[in-house]
C-alpha cells in the first residue's frame, strides 16, 4: 500500500480523535515529513482535515470524499469484494466495469465515481450524474447459477439498496418494478444491470449492476424536480454519509445475491412495490396500454390484467402508475 493509502486508512480509522504526525510516522514506519507531505496532498484533492496545534490531524465529520479507505470499515465481509476502485471522473462506472470484466476482473470488482459524465440509466436514457451530489457505483459479479436465477439479481438489487437506505436513514423506501427505488412517491435510486453472454457455454459470463442515489439535491434539471428526491431532502438537509451507505449496500448486495436461488427476498419486493393494486399503463415503442398491475410472480416479472380481462406476465419494461 503507497505511504498515501496508509495515511488514509490511518485517519479513517481513527475518525474519532486527532492523530500526531508522530504517531502517524511510528505505526507506519515512515517519516514525519512525509505523513506531512501527504497530509497537505491530500487537502489539495479536497480532503477536510482539521489540524490542531500540539494534537494532531483528524479528518473533519463532514468529510465525505470517497475512496477504499473510507468504504472498508463499513464492509462485513470484506473478502467478498476484492477490489474498490473510485475514481474522481468517469464516463459511466457501468462501461469501466465491463472493461475491467473483459479484461479478467474477479467477481466482487466495485467502481466507484464522484462524477459520470455520461451516466446512463436504462432504455437508453442518461442518468443525472453529479459531482459529490450522489452514489454512482457499479459491482461486478461472474454468477454460478443458472442464466435464469441470475437474472432475479435486478430485483434483489432493488431490495438491497431499499434495506441499506432504511438502515442508514431509518425511511422506507419502496420499489418501482422493475427495480426503481422510490421515497415519498420520488425516485431516490435507478439501477442499471447489464450482462454478458457466452453463447457457446449457454450461460452468462458476468454481470455489472450499476446503482445511482440521489444524496443531495445538487440541483436537479427542470425535468427531474418533480419526480426525483434526494436523500438529504428527505433527512431534513442533513447529509448522510455516502461510504456507510455504499458499505451497506454492498453488505445487503452480498446478502441478497446468497438468497437468489430460495428467492426469499421476493416476498419483501412484493411488500415494498408501491404499484400492485394500482392502474398502470405499459409503456412501450408500440405505444402505451392500459392495465391492472396485479403481482410479482417468482421471476420478478409484473402480472398484469390488461383492459380485455386476459393476464400477461412482463419480464422487463417501462410503466406508470394512472392517476384516477
Ligand atoms: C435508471 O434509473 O434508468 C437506471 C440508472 C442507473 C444509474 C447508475 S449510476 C452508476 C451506474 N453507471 C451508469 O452509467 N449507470 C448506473
Amino acid at each position: 500500500m503507497s505511504s498515501k493509502a496508509s495515511i488514509l486508512q490511518f485517519l479513517e480509522e481513527n475518525r474519532s480523535r486527532e492523530v500526531s504526525g508522530n504517531e502517524i510516522a511510528a505505526a507506519l514506519g515512515i517519516s514525519r515529513n512525509a505523513v506531512w507531505k501527504v497530509i497537505h496532498q491530500l487537502e489539495a484533492e479536497g480532503y477536510a482535515i482539521t489540524a490542531v496545534n500540539k494534537k494532531g490531524y483528524r479528518l473533519s465529520e463532514g468529510c465525505d470524499v470517497l475512496s477504499e479507505q473510507s468504504i472498508r470499515p463499513f464492509i462485513h465481509n470484506t473478502s467478498f469484494y476484492s477490489k474498490i476502485q473510485v475514481y474522481k471522473l468517469l464516463e459511466s462506472t457501468n462501461l469501466t466495469a465491463k472493461e475491467l470484466a473483459n479484461a479478467g476482473a474477479p467477481a466482487g470488482t466495485v467502481v466507484i465515481a464522484e462524477q459520470q459524465s455520461a451516466g446512463r440509466g436504462r432504455l437508453g436514457r442518461s442518468f443525472y450524474s453529479p459531482a459529490a451530489a450522489g452514489i454512482y457505483m457499479t459491482v461486478l459479479l461472474r454468477p454460478q447459477e443458472s442464466t435464469e436465477t441470475s437474472m432475479l439479481i435486478t430485483s434483489a438489487a432493488g431490495i438491497a439498496v431499499c434495506r441499506a437506505v432504511q438502515t442508514v436513514a431509518k425511511v422506507e423506501p419502496q420499489i418501482k418494478w422493475v427495480n426503481d427505488v422510490y421515497l415519498d412517491g420520488r425516485k431516490l435510486c435507478g439501477i442499471l444491470t447489464e450482462a454478458s453472454m457466452n453463447f457457446e457455454a449457454g450461460n452468462l459470463e458476468y454481470l455489472v449492476i450499476g446503482i445511482g442515489v440521489n444524496m443531495t439535491d445538487g440541483d436537479f434539471p427542470p425535468e427531474l424536480r418533480d419526480s426525483a428526491i434526494s436523500l438529504a431532502e428527505k433527512n431534513q438537509g442533513e447529509a448522510i454519509s455516502r461510504s456507510r451507505l455504499i458499505g451497506e449496500i454492498l453488505n445487503e448486495l452480498e446478502i441478497v445475491t446468497a438468497d437468489l436461488e430460495k428467492k426469499t427476498f421476493l416476498s419483501e419486493y412484493r411488500r415494498r412495490s408501491f404499484i400492485l393494486g394500482s392502474e398502470i399503463n405499459i409503456i412501450s415503442p408500440q405505444g402505451t396500454e392500459r392495465a391492472t398491475a396485479l403481482d410479482i410472480d417468482d421471476h420478478g416479472y409484473l402480472v398484469v390484467r390488461m383492459a380485455d380481462g386476459t393476464q400477461k406476465s412482463l419480464s422487463s419494461g417501462e410503466i406508470s402508475v394512472r392517476k384516477v
